[in-house]
C-alpha cells in the first residue's frame, strides 16, 4: 500500500485523503498549525491516525517554541495540547496520544534532548499502533469463515491508522490466511470514505470488494446477501457503547434484526473507561455545507441547509464481539473493559 504517513527531512508528510484514490498528493507539515489544519480539514482522518498525527503535532509545536526561546514551560505545552485537542472531539485516540506526549514532556522537561524524546515518543505511538492492529486482526480473523460476505462502513483500514487497519485489518488477515471472502463497502456519505478509501485499499490488496449506497444495508440483510458486519470505533464507553461513523447504528440495527454477527474492531487506545455510556460521548457536528456540497458540486438549491453529525452511537447490546489486541471481548463488556484497564 502507498505509505500515508512519513517522517522525512524533519517534516511530517501526510497523504491527502481528500484526493484519493485518483490523486496521490502529500501535504508537508512543519508546524503545529499545519497539523491542526490537516486534522480539522480531513486531510487525514480515522481515530488512531488522528492520535498519531497529533503526537507528531506536539513535537512540532514544542520545536517551534524552542526555536524562538530557550525554555519551554508547562503552560506552553498545555497550549499546544489544547490546540490539538480542539481539532476533532469524538475520537478518544486523540486525547490518549496527547496524554502520552505530555507524560514524555514531564519526564524529560529538564533534558536538553527533550525534542528528541518527544519525536521518539510520537514514532513509538505510530509503530505500536501498527503492531496492535496486526495483533487484533489475527484474533478477529478467527471469527471469519471461508466464503463469508462481510459488510463494512466508512474506512477503518491502513489509511485510518498507523497502517494495516482495524476492521479492514481483520479482513486483510482473513484474506492472507487463505479464506475466500467478499466485502461489501458502503459509500459513506458525505466524505465517501467507503467509496474512495476502503474500496481502494481492498482493491489494491486483491480482495473482492463491491460498493453499495449507504441506503442498501436493510435490503442486503433482508435478501441474505451479507453474513457478517465489521466496523471500527472512534470511542468505546465503559459499558461497551461504540461511537463510530454515522450510519453504524443503522447497520447494527439491521444486523440484529437479521441475526447477522456485528463486530467492532478497535485498539485499547479507542476505549474511554472514564465515559460511562454512549450518552456522554461528544458527537462532532460538521458544517452542513459538507452535505449540501459534494466534492465541490452543489446538490440542491442555494439556501437549502444541510446537517451533518459525523458519528453515531451503537449500543453495546447490538454488538456481538469487540475485537482488541488483547483478545476478543464478549458481553458483559463493562466487566471485560474494566479488566482490560486493570492490566
Ligand atoms: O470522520 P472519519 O473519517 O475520521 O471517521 C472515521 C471512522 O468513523 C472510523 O470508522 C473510525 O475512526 C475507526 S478507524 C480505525
Amino acid at each position: 500500500m502507498t505509505e500515508h504517513i512519513i517522517w522525512k527531512n524533519s517534516q511530517l508528510h501526510l497523504l491527502d485523503q481528500r484526493l484519493l484514490p485518483f490523486k496521490k498528493v502529500y501535504v508537508k507539515c512543519k508546524t503545529l498549525q499545519d497539523i491542526t489544519r490537516a486534522i480539522k480539514d480531513m486531510t487525514i482522518r480515522g481515530a488512531p491516525l488522528i492520535g498519531i498525527v497529533a503526537a507528531y503535532g506536539v513535537f512540532l509545536g514544542v520545536r517551534e517554541i524552542l526555536r524562538r526561546r530557550k525554555r519551554i514551560t508547562e503552560t506552553d505545552v498545555n497550549q499546544v495540547y489544547q490546540a490539538l485537542k480542539a481539532t476533532r472531539p469524538t475520537a478518544v485516540n486523540l486525547t490518549w496520544a496527547l496524554d502520552r506526549m505530555v507524560k514524555t514532556y514531564l519526564q524529560y522537561r529538564d533534558s536538553e534532548d527533550l525534542p528528541d524524546f518527544l519525536l521518539q515518543a510520537a514514532i513509538t505511538i505510530h509503530v505500536e499502533d501498527v503492531e496492535n492492529n496486526k495483533k487484533l486482526s489475527q484474533y478477529g480473523s478467527e471469527l471469519i469463515d471461508d466464503g463469508d460476505v462481510i459488510l463494512t462502513h466508512c474506512n477503518a483500514g491502513a489509511l485510518a491508522t498507523g497502517g494495516y487497519g482495524t476492521a479492514l485489518g481483520v479482513i486483510r488477515a482473513a484474506h492472507e490466511s487463505g479464506k475466500r471472502i467478499r466485502v461489501i463497502a458502503t459509500e459513506t456519505r458525505p466524505y465517501l470514505q467507503g467509496a474512495r478509501l476502503t474500496a481502494w485499499e481492498l482493491h489494491e490488496d486483491g480482495i473482492d470488494v463491491e460498493l453499495v449506497p449507504d441506503n442498501h444495508v436493510g435490503l442486503l440483510c433482508w435478501r441474505g446477501l451479507v453474513n457478517k458486519m465489521i466496523v471500527g470505533a472512534d470511542r468505546i464507553a465503559a459499558n461497551g457503547d461504540v461511537a463510530n461513523k454515522v450510519g453504524t447504528y443503522m447497520l447494527a440495527l439491521a444486523a440484529h434484526e437479521h441475526n447477522i454477527p456485528f463486530f467492532v474492531a478497535a485498539p485499547k487506545s479507542s476505549f474511554d473507561p472514564a465515559v460511562k455510556s454512549g450518552h456522554q460521548i461528544e458527537i462532532e457536528e460538521r458544517p452542513g455545507d459538507e452535505v449540501v456540497v459534494l466534492q465541490g458540486k452543489r446538490l440542491t438549491l442555494k439556501g437549502v441547509k444541510g446537517r451533518y453529525f459525523a458519528f453515531d452511537i451503537t449500543p453495546a447490546r447490538l454488538i456481538t464481539y469487540i475485537i482488541t489486541e488483547n483478545g476478543v471481548m464478549d458481553k458483559p463488556y463493562s466487566k471485560y473493559i474494566k479488566l482490560l484497564f486493570s492490566v
